[in-house]
């Protein structure tokens, strides 16, 4: 089974992914971490964002294992790492360069460990249309930009990042300008979408997950 959870930052993805991985046994890939390792080296190796060529070049020599020990970096999901991970994600090149990697994830879904999943589950922009087009679910998660804003905030708040509501709900605006200016950013067609504004992690979960029993029943 592939799983595909799509949808702004902030909406609660990744939560919701996770929680889905348990319950369903699957393998998961952030895919928003493919983009950030390569926005993280950029920043790292003090190349200007706009230089096309360098960020293609770390991604195309991307391996999950680099990839993981990125991750490690407190600037990997900091302000300035978003920005980055936005800016690079732009870049058609870069997103070519690391389509291979997020596909072959889920021919062999196994865990860090090995030992084998039921399937994997997705979060990011484009895995619904470009990464997985033919997963057998297809979340589009999405939610207000206010709300998003201070869900950021409050976990910028909790790591000790200096920032303010206002500057967060900037940048949330200003990241959803950048990712769903392409067209692959848009819900699949097939997509489900939950709006999760108004609803807690979960009453999203149990929503998700009577969608996905009442889809396995129907197979
Ligand atoms: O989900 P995230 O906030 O970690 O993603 C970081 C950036 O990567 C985000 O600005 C958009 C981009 N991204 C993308 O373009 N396609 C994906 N499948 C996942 C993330």
């Amino acid at each position: 089974m592939i799983i595909t959870i799509d949808g702004p930052a902030a909406a609660g993805k990744g939560t919701l992914a996770a929680k889905l991985a348990e319950k369903f046994v699957l393998t998961y890939f952030d895919t928003g971490m493919v983009y950030r390792a390569v926005g993280l080296q950029m920043l790292l190796g003090k190349h200007s964002l706009e230089d096309k060529t360098a960020a293609e070049a770390f991604a195309k020599n991307l391996t999950f294992q680099k990839m993981m020990e990125l991750s490690k970096n407190p600037a990997f999901r900091s302000l300035e790492g978003s920005k980055a991970a936005s800016i690079v994600a732009a870049i058609p090149a870069v997103r070519v360069a690391l389509l291979a990697m997020q596909q072959n994830f889920s021919k062999n879904p196994v865990f860090a460990d090995g030992t084998p999943a039921n399937g994997a589950i997705y979060d990011g922009r484009d895995t619904g249309t470009v990464v997985c087009p033919n997963a057998d679910i297809k979340f589009f998660i999405t939610a207000s930009p206010e709300v998003r804003a201070m869900r950021r905030f409050k976990e910028y708040d909790a790591k000790g990042e200096i920032s303010s509501y206002d500057e967060v709900l900037k940048q949330t605006i200003a990241r959803d300008k950048n990712d769903f200016a392409r067209e692959s950013s848009q819900p699949a067609k097939d997509a489900i979408i939950i709006d999760t504004s108004e609803l807690s992690i979960e009453q999203v979960f149990e929503k998700v997950c009577e969608i996905i029993d009442a889809k396995q029943k129907n197979a």
